[in-house]
């Protein structure tokens, strides 16, 4: 019997990805995404991908009318639950949003999924949760902490889980903490698209890359990394992706919870971003340096080893193929697509004065 997955927000970056890996697995997959952060025509194109037809509902994961309309409709065995807000500036200048998407919603959804008797769920937490990290490579027994609001929605998220797991038999929970998703399918029909711009690095370089931006501004220089700019764990979405699966397969198969990290286990600075972008591309990436951004740490990269033991888990590709999977995404699937508004990164507030030094 082929197991029934809900998918929510699986029209977005990571979703639509899982869903290709998800149904190339041999699972049947229901995607619920209510568009506000994807574009329409991507379940056409995961129909092109994977061969198959795509079912999807629009809605928002928060409708309890919708989720029970879904809920009666199949018989979900699991649900991968992507459906989120992200964005670390955007948490800080509005908070109340990223509550009541990440954790109102969870609790809606959570609740869906008890009046039908549907016990297992892959939940997207982020590395965020570390908050400024105390060493590095982080594994996942630091301390827990944030310094946004985005970090503190997935951190009571993951301990909502966490007790519901504990206290209700039955209940299986793969918790992901995710570093930083980049990169794109190999087809150059999937790739990120944000509707609205969350500021993230590589969208934005390859934005300059095309000529639609003057320049990227990189939020500090003055870190104590090896080039003064922020490190970050840059993972392929496609290897984000199959990480999930493994989740998927944990949980159905043995119904063991777990809390792992998806990283790739080395750090990249923003400036080895850009070089790689300006040789994937062949384009020069101009740049200005900008005061720290609030709500950034130095430097963050993830201890793999739990993921390996406990999913058989492994990030295969590189900051390479990371930057060619996007450049071709940018080049040929995206164009013609929704563009953000300009990214205006000025109005987000400056880090305060004192150093977050390792
Ligand atoms: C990366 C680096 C910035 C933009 C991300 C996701 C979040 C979560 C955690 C999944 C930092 C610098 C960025 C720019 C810059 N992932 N930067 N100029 O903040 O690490 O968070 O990972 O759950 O959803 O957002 O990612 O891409 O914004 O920043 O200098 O215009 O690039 O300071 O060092 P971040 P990011």
């Amino acid at each position: 019997m082929t197991a029934q997955i809900l998918l929510t927000g699986g029209a977005g970056f990571i979703g639509s990805h899982t869903y290709v890996v998800l149904i190339e697995a041999g699972y049947d997959v229901v995607i619920l995404d209510d568009f506000s952060n994807a574009e329409v025509c991507v379940p056409d194109r995961l129909e092109q991908l994977t061969g198959k037809p795509v079912q999807v509902m629009k809605a928002d994961v928060s409708d309890a009318k919708a989720l029970n309309a879904v809920f009666a409709a199949h018989c979900f065995d699991a649900v991968v639950h992507f459906a989120a807000r992200k964005s670390v500036p955007q948490s800080l200048a509005s908070p109340e949003a990223f509550f009541s998407s990440n954790i109102t919603a969870l609790l809606t959804l959570l609740e869906a999924m008890e009046r039908h008797h549907v016990k297992r769920i892959v939940y997207s937490s982020s590395a965020t949760v570390y908050g400024a990290p105390e060493a590095l490579p982080i594994p996942e027994h630091a301390p827990l902490s944030y310094t946004n609001p985005y970090g503190l929605s997935k951190l009571m998220g993951e301990q909502y889980l966490n007790q519901k797991t504990r206290s209700k038999r039955g209940w299986a929970a793969g918790i992901l903490r995710y570093f930083n998703p980049a990169g794109a399918h190999p087809s150059g029909l999937i790739g990120e698209a944000p509707l609205s711009n969350g500021g993230n690095l590589m969208p934005l370089v390859a934005q300059v890359a095309k000529g639609e931006l003057p320049c990227v501004h990189i939020y500090g220089r003055d870190y104590g990394t090896h080039d003064g700019t922020g490190i970050r764990d840059y993972i392929h979405v496609c290897d984000l992706a199959q990480g999930h699966v493994q989740s998927l397969n944990l949980l159905l198969q043995q119904g063991r919870s777990h809390t792992v990290n998806l990283g790739k286990g080395r750090g990249y600075s923003v400036l080895d971003v850009i070089k790689t972008y300006e040789n994937v591309s062949g384009q020069q990436i101009a740049y200005r340096f900008k005061p720290r951004r609030a709500g950034d740490v130095a430097a963050s990269f993830s201890d793999p080893s739990m993921a390996a033991a406990v999913l058989g888990f492994e990030a295969r590709h590189n900051l390479l193929e990371m930057c060619q999977s996007s450049w071709r995404w940018e080049t040929t699937g995206r164009m013609g697509l929704h563009r953000p508004a300009a990214f205006i990164p000025d109005h987000f507030p400056a880090a305060p004065a004192q150093h977050l030094q390792l």
